[in-house]
């Protein structure tokens, strides 16, 4: 089976705005969250999108998805997120094996909630590549010249632009594959490797690359939210 992991647990401390994570503030109109999920509801391949949100907003998204996607609903779940992205998707690949025991092919595509552009062909790529490697990120060609300082003062290195990417989301991967990986991970290195494809990595694993899009955008900031706003007009 497929899954799509909405990652949502997060409280979105430099988006600057007390009241409410940045996930459940409007764009156009409706959350943004709403825009993600219903990118994930595009694709008939996905069983079901497991949304991890933080535990004081768990009744929130749900009222959200009566509200905006009712018809639906039977194919959402909403878990309480963690404490950090990774145990997030930890929590949410739990939840899924609640809803149906999690075999070997089970496959999660992690999608930050954040990202409300990602499109179909992005979701259908991780999926294919997803199937054929250890694990799937997604980028996009660096753009800007990539500049090494190792104290913040001088220039150590100019890298070769041509060998970096940057890294957006989706990052797919076997369910099991992760909470064998994670769980063999010691607290110390859990705090380090915030990455999900980085464990991978680490761990000597395969880490296909997938094609993202610029307008891929994660919505960090008040200047990002000001973009997606004028983006939204675009769609
Ligand atoms: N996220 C999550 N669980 C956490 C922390 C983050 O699911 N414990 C999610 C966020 O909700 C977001 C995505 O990971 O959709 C990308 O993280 P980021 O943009 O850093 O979100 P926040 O942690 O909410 O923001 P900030 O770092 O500004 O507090």
């Amino acid at each position: 089976m497929i899954y799509a992991g909405i990652l949502a647990g997060g409280t979105g401390t430099r988006m600057g705005i007390s009241n409410m994570p940045k996930q459940f503030l409007e764009l156009g109109k409706k959350p943004i969250l709403i825009h993600t999920i219903e990118k994930f509801l595009l694709e008939p391949e996905i069983e079901r999108i497991v949304v991890g949100v933080h535990e004081d907003w768990v009744s929130h998204a749900e009222d959200l998805v009566e509200q905006y996607v009712s018809a639906f609903a039977d194919r959402i779940i909403i878990t309480p997120g963690g404490v950090d992205r990774n145990t997030t998707i930890e929590n949410i690949i739990n939840r899924i094996n609640e809803y149906k025991p999690l075999t070997d092919e089970d496959i999660i595509v992690t999608h930050d909630s954040v990202r409300p552009f990602i499109t179909l062909r992005i979701i259908k790529d991780n999926i294919r590549l997803a199937k054929e490697s250890d694990a799937v990120d997604t980028v996009v060609e660096a753009v800007d010249t990539i500049v090494e300082s190792t104290n913040g003062e001088y220039i150590s290195s100019i890298p070769n632009r041509a060998h970096y990417y940057q890294g957006q989301t989706p990052q797919s991967f076997k369910c099991l594959d992760f909470l064998n990986l994670y769980n063999s991970l010691d607290k110390e290195e859990k705090q380090i490797l915030t990455d999900a494809c980085k464990i991978f990595v680490i761990k000597g694993k395969k880490v296909a690359l997938a094609k993202g899009e610029y307008s891929n955008i994660k919505i960090t900031t008040v200047t990002d939210l000001k973009i997606a706003k004028s983006m939204i007009e675009d769609e």
